[in-house]
């Protein structure tokens, strides 16, 4: 039988299709790369905004028309299915089987019974030893990066954000499981490893999350370790100095700082404000020099006044953020803010995220520029979309390349390239071999 998985959302959601995709494949299920050779179809959906969930409910929609062409099996996975449990089949009958974030090993079960002919089929229970996946059962996608988790949900309790109910409460895997999986992937050719959790820094599986980049670092043959993602509060003085002063870890950190006003901030429940968010950016040090820092927004939030978005502003020029996301509001269910009265117009939230995009724009561009002339390592990621001779590939600090090698020359994705930064724009890097 033949199978194809959608993917929405983030890392981790990409992670979650790598490990449902090689639990099919294990039981001798076919990946197919087109919907249209598909006989199960599993939606791996995201719930973070109302546009991620519209973007479901579409594809949905779509998928019903196809399944009155031809047999198709349909399964629904990932935040949207936990969050909505059975109540998914009343609004998408078309669906066969809903499993929810916490029982991803009940996949290959769920999926005989619906082929049994069984209706409505649904697992979301929350199994404590989600988190502890069989590393060599995960069909990974990138030849570049290894995804590894090491802690799944969250324990914080930001009033806008679903992933508390999506992901529940934070559980460590232990430190042996993933040292050991690190291996195994250098052993099958990895050399960059991306440790994955909703709150990395909380990691408490037998270690500190400082200590375990010390550990993964000493593993022979890892090059580059990335992290996502983090909360601010999670963010000690020990992680700081591990991040600065460990030559392996990739010069980038992605800390979400969401506004600059201590009002909205507190109405968040972010349980920080803007001058501690700045106090803990400090424990950088001297590195804060050769990082790239990352950071998220949220634009009108329930009673964000000007004043608090020029707040918001005033941070971005303070920290210079090197890259970061922002986005509108969006009232999700079950989440406290939903007391909140959402009271700001739309056109005016617009406008500020609008002025928000547009300033970092400029300032992505301005830091990017600073890197033109440099010789940087970055590590090949792909092919180039046209001609032969280019290559896609990342720097440390996480710009995408764009490089161009020459027809004749041949690079092995995942391995490092010596080049000189030759163009800067405000999404990419050209380069050429240096
Ligand atoms: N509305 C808008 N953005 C949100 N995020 C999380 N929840 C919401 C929401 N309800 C953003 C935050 C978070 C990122 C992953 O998504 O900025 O850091
Ligand atoms: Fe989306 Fe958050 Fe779930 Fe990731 S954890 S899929 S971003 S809702």
């Amino acid at each position: 039988m033949k199978f194809y998985i959608e993917t929405w959302g983030c890392q981790m959601n990409d992670h979650d299709s790598e490990k449902l995709s090689g639990l099919l494949l294990r039981e001798g299920f076919e990946a197919v790369s087109s919907l249209d050779d598909a006989e199960l179809v599993l939606l791996n959906t995201c719930s973070i905004r109302e546009k991620a969930v519209h973007k479901v409910y579409t594809e949905l929609g779509r998928l019903r028309e196809l399944k009155q062409q031809r047999p198709l099996i349909i399964g629904v996975t990932g935040c949207l299915a936990q969050q909505e449990k059975a109540a998914l089949f009343k609004r998408a009958p078309q669906i066969d089987f809903v499993l929810g974030t916490m029982a991803l090993q009940q996949l290959p079960r769920l999926v005989e019974e619906a082929l049994a002919g069984r209706r409505r089929v649904i697992d979301t229970g929350e199994y404590p030893d989600n988190h502890l996946f069989p590393a060599e059962v995960t069909q990974r996608r990138s030849t570049a990066k290894a995804l590894v988790t090491i802690m799944e949900g969250c324990n914080h309790a930001c009033t806008y954000c679903v992933v508390p109910n999506t992901r529940g409460a934070e559980r460590s895997r232990p430190m042996s499981d993933i040292l050991a999986e690190v291996r195994l992937m250098v052993e099958q050719g990895y050399r960059e490893i991306e440790l994955l959790g909703q709150n990395v820094n909380s990691y408490h599986g037998g270690c500190s999350f400082a200590e375990l980049l010390e550990l993964v670092a000493e593993v022979k043959g890892v090059e580059w370790i990335r992290l996502t993602t983090s909360h601010p509060m999670n963010f000690t003085r020990e992680l700081a100095q591990a991040l600065v002063t460990n030559p392996k870890v990739a010069p980038f950190l992605h800390l979400p700082i969401q506004s600059g006003s201590n009002a909205v901030l507190r109405r968040m429940l972010r349980e920080y404000t803007v001058e501690q968010y700045l106090e803990r950016l400090a424990y950088l040090g001297e590195g804060r020099q050769r990082f790239a820092l990352s950071t998220d927004f949220i634009v009108g939030f329930p009673g964000e006044t000007d004043e608090d978005f020029e707040a918001t502003m005033l941070v971005l020029e303070t920290v210079q953020f090197d890259t970061s996301f922002s986005f509108l509001y969006s009232p999700r269910p079950a989440t406290p803010a939903l007391r909140l009265k959402d009271d700001i117009p739309a056109t005016v939230k617009l406008e500020r995220l609008t002025r928000l995009q547009q300033r970092q724009k400029e300032l992505t561009q301005a830091s990017n520029a600073r890197l033109v002339g440099r010789e940087l390592e970055v590590r090949i990621e792909s092919h180039g979309p046209t001609e032969q001779g280019h290559w896609m590939a990342r720097t440390g600090q996480w710009q995408n390349v764009h490089l161009s090698a020459g027809k004749d020359r041949q690079l092995t994705f995942g391995s490092l390239a010596r080049t000189r930064i030759t163009y800067a724009g405000p999404h990419f890097l050209g380069a050429e071999l240096a």
